[in-house]
């Protein structure tokens, strides 16, 4: 056993992939130059491994469905991304670029917790007992069932939890974490797994829900919070424009949910507000009857969100035509000029291309098709598009646009907006069951091919 502690494995910490020689792409993930060196402590976690298998085999039909208790963390937004609430026992991982707000967000669901009753400890290996305080202050006051614990020692921190019991434990962050058997640094591919690992089980044995924040990391040693995406219960990825005060939590993997729904906030001086009508907020600023802004509607999980699509079609003064897209896929903006130029036949390869989502939102969903198709139109025609307009669905290779679903949920909110004439997919409206009562006096145009975008302006 003795002669393991001295071997070394390469990681990628992207992903995780290992391998016993170095690559310079990685076949799990294709990125290049990701792997890193480092020591294996193979008798530490292997026995750790036969330790946890102790528990015996239970019959389905002799499991209590109570074994999925919910608390709800008090934030509506973020309970929505959970899937309605905390599940007891669960590791749930948090990600995001540094400073976009992980600790912050995770702070205030301590403080609306401890505000119930639960008993919450909130481990920080990156902040001072006193800097987690001055933090505090801004967000406002805290109730006495919340403990504040500065280490980076895992087995110090697995002792307190199982000393206290709390309810929910935040460890900020899981690269600050190490084992002393693990050879390698904080923040290696090896310490986080292991660090991981040893945080799920205790949620599992202590029936504690854990929070774990990974700060995403572009470049350096540091482990990223993708090496640990397919270990724990669920991810949440915390994202945002820099330069945008807005903040979206999303649901990437929900062992207890659905993945794809989408919580929206907006940091303020005072911590993160939530925003419960992100269409008013996305839309806001706006600019009336420009050429090249379009308003689409996209759906994040089960709520319709409304977004301006900008683009700005121009001659190139280049060989190559400039294209960037922000926000949404470039691919799929590439493509849509190249079908645009086809069945249209306007000149799209002489023009460089830009398209904006305004608001900082990342879309990748086909209903946003024929939005940037319209904006595009818009921009190249130098024809703005009446503002009371919306339009939404996917547009095919030949210049057909195809049905999206969730029409009457898409129809309803921009009803709800106010908006006065909604362009959809054809077959969309044919089968649209919505009383008259909820679309007002929204005025409903089927679609079939992008020929006919040309007669909306
Ligand atoms: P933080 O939660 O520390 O980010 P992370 O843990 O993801 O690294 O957030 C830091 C940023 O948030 C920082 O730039 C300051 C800003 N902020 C506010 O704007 N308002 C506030 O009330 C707080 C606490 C932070
Ligand atoms: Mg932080």
């Amino acid at each position: 056993m003795a002669k393991g502690k001295t071997k070394t494995v390469f990681f990628c910490k992207e992903c995780g992939y290992e391998s016993a020689k170095w690559m310079g792409q990685c076949p799990g993930c294709r990125e290049w130059n990701t792997f890193v060196e480092e020591p294996v402590v193979r008798n530490a976690a292997g026995k750790e491994t036969v330790r946890a298998v102790k528990a015996q085999p239970v019959r389905l039909s002799e499991v209590s469905a109570s074994s999925e208790e919910r608390t709800e963390t008090g934030i509506g937004e973020f309970d929505r991304v959970l899937g309605g609430g905390i599940v007891t026992g669960s590791l749930i991982l948090v990600g995001g670029d540094p400073g976009i707000g992980k600790s912050t967000l995770l702070l205030q669901m301590c403080q609306k917790l401890a505000d119930r009753g639960k008993k919450i400890l909130y481990v920080s290996g990156e902040e001072s007992v006193r800097q987690i305080k001055m933090r505090a202050d801004r967000l406002g006051d805290f109730e006495q069932e919340l403990f504040l614990l500065s280490e980076t020692d895992l087995d110090v921190v697995v002792e307190t939890v199982g000393r206290m019991k709390p309810d929910v434990v935040v460890i900020d962050s899981i690269q600050t974490m190490y084992r002393e058997e693990i050879g390698s640094a904080p923040g290696s591919v090896g310490q986080v797994r292991e660090t991981t690992g040893a945080l799920m089980r205790v949620a599992k044995e202590l029936a504690v829900s854990v929070f774990v924040v990974g700060h995403v990391t572009k470049e350096g040693v540091v482990a990223g919070p993708r090496v640990l995406e397919h270990m724990v219960d669920t991810v949440l990825y915390f994202e945002g424009d820099g330069s945008a005060s807005y903040r979206f939590l999303r649901g990437v993997k929900n062992r207890f949910g659905s993945t794809n729904e989408v919580g929206v906030f907006e940091m303020r001086g005072c911590g993160l507000v939530e925003v419960t009508n992100p269409s008013e907020y996305m839309l806001q600023g706006k600019p009336e009857n420009e050429p090249g802004s379009i308003v689409a509607c996209s759906m994040e999980g089960t709520r319709p969100i409304l977004v301006e699509v900008q683009a700005l079609v121009c001659q190139t003064n280049f060989n190559m035509p400039r294209r960037t897209a922000a926000g949404t896929d470039y691919n799929r903006v590439n493509l849509l000029m190249a079908v645009i130029e086809k069945r249209l036949g306007l000149r799209m390869g002489d023009c460089d291309a830009y398209i904006n989502v305004a608001g900082g939102m990342r879309i990748s969903e086909p209903a946003l098709d024929l939005g940037i198709v319209a904006a595009l139109l818009s921009s190249y025609r130098n024809q703005a598009l009446d503002s009371s307009t919306i339009c939404f669905g996917e547009v095919g290779l030949v210049g057909e646009v195809r049905a999206v679903p969730m029409a009457e949920q898409r129809v309803a909110e921009a009803a709800k907006l106010g908006f006065k004439r909604c362009l959809l997919p054809q077959v969309n409206k044919r089968q649209l069951e919505i009383p008259a009562a909820l679309t007002g006096n929204l005025q409903l145009v089927g679609i079939d091919t992008i020929h006919e975008l040309l007669g909306v302006f």
